[in-house]
């Protein structure tokens, strides 16, 4: 699927992310190197550190948030209505033009 993601200094990237290997967002980010190495899924996507926070900007029907997504943005910084840890989302078909911006950098 296509994911726009917009990194800290603000340039718009326009990526290509798998369905099928198991992947979730954090580690697209990652994988494209959109964040400099160790900022961002330093818990390994426990949902335990925040570094993969990202603001949803598009319109997307993305899975509920489980409770320890929600604590954890509960004690974030810089957190908005449209939080979410990106490592606790899954890529799957459904999300096709999803749209991201990366929070910034704690
Ligand atoms: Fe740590 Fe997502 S990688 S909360």
């Amino acid at each position: 699927i296509n994911i726009k993601i917009t990194d800290r200094d603000g340039t718009e990237h326009n990526v290509k992310a798998p369905t099928d290997m198991a992947m979730n967002i954090m580690e697209v980010i990652k994988a494209y190197e959109l964040a400099p190495e160790g900022t961002v899924g330093i818990c390994g996507g426990m949902a335990m550190c925040a570094s993969c926070q990202c603001y949803i900007l598009s319109d997307h029907d993305l899975p509920e948030m489980g409770d320890e997504e929600d604590a954890m943005l509960a004690e974030a910084f810089y957190v908005k209505e449209n939080s979410r840890l990106s490592c606790q989302i899954p890529i799957t078909e459904n999300l096709e033009g999803l749209e991201i911006e990366l929070a910034p950098e704690t």
